[in-house]
């Protein structure tokens, strides 16, 4: 038994936040923030737009584009880490608005891992019996992002993106995954106040500790490393070459990690998903907004192989092969 991506969807906020506009928020540029990042624009939540807005519009897209009913969903997991609230999940709130009466609902969080995480769950349930499982990635990073931060305001971005998985009996769907963490790497990214460790309080709010803190350039050589190591492991237990490939969709942060990460593995641009010049890091949401554009654009047909990379907070890494 396999779990076959049946369908996707993918949803991103309406409001634009160019490059011009955050010259005039922090000390920055245009130039600087594309040359260091690749990021041209990302889209911001509105006022009121919480994590399971984005996550219902993109879970009903992905349910459309599969045929399966919201009631034929077993389990429903969302990935991220800017939920609606601490508690409850935001998988049950999701649950709720798309009517899935039969389904259970939890939330995952490896940060900008939590797709492929997830993705690896909603694998064995169907292996276990499951039949339908809907998996999402959705953030609302403008809800963490402190915004008098030029190291990572210019960073982030809000959206989400979604991906029905079905038990299938053919060859199609995940052949493997692959998970890693190294928590000794904890402190690299970050929100230090508002859990159990610094419970919310006015020294939190003033400290700015409910934001997100990054030593980006530790973070920059770590992620070239670990994504390169994570794709040869699972290129190679799966028994294919760099070429077999049709496409590789990684997470989307900086261009310049995946250039290092595409010269290392000798893969070909052209053989890349690049959508972050639009979107920015939308953490858990960047795999299945990036994996439901190329679908959209034929990048990705059936039979295709695809292969997805992720690293985050934790810190986490992560890489799953596809067979579409
Ligand atoms: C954050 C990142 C873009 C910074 O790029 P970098 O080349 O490593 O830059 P550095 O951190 O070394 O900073 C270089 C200089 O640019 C400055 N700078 C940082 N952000 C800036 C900004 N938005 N605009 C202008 N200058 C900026 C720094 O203050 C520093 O100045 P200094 O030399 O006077 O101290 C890069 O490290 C990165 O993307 N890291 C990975 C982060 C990531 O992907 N995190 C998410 C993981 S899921």
């Amino acid at each position: 038994m396999k779990a076959r991506i049946a369908g996707t969807g993918s949803y991103a906020p309406t409001r634009v936040l160019t490059n011009a506009d955050l010259e005039r928020m922090v000390a920055t540029s245009d130039e600087w923030i594309r040359e260091r990042t690749g990021i041209r624009e990302r889209r911001i939540a509105a006022t009121g737009e919480a994590c399971s807005d984005l996550a219902v519009q993109a879970g009903r897209r992905a349910l459309t584009a599969a045929g399966v009913a919201a009631t034929d969903l077993d389990m429903i997991l969302v990935a991220t880490c800017t939920g609606d609230f601490p508690l409850p999940a935001t998988a049950c709130l999701v649950q709720h608005q798309l009517g899935a009466t039969k389904a259970g609902a939890c939330d995952l969080s490896a940060a900008c891992c939590g797709f492929v995480y997830a993705l690896s769950v909603a694998d064995a349930y169907i292996k276990t019996g499951m039949r339908h499982v809907l998996v999402i990635g959705s953030e609302v990073m403008s809800a963490i992002t402190d915004w008098t931060d030029r190291n990572t305001c210019v960073l982030f971005g809000d959206g989400a993106g979604a991906a029905v998985l079905s038990a299938s009996d053919g060859e199609r769907g995940i052949l493997s995954t692959d998970l890693r963490s190294d928590g000794t790497l904890c402190e690299l990214i970050m929100v230090p106040g508002g859990g159990s460790r610094t419970p919310p309080s006015e020294k939190v709010i003033t400290e700015r500790l409910h934001n997100i803190k990054m030593k980006g350039n530790e973070t920059f050589k770590v992620a070239v490393r670990t994504l390169e190591e994570i794709a040869r492991t699972t290129l190679s237990s799966n028994h294919f070459r760099v070429e077999d490939l049709d496409l590789y969709v990684p997470h989307q942060a900086n261009v310049r990690i995946l250039r290092a990460v595409m010269e290392r593995l000798g893969l070909p641009i052209e053989k890349v998903l690049l959508n972050l010049d639009r979107y920015g890091n939308t953490s858990a949401a960047s795999i299945p907004i990036a994996l439901d554009e190329a679908v959209r654009e034929g990048r990705i047909k059936d039979g295709s192989l695809v292969m997805l990379g992720a690293f985050g907070a934790g810190l986490t890494w992560a890489s799953a092969m596809i067979r579409w």
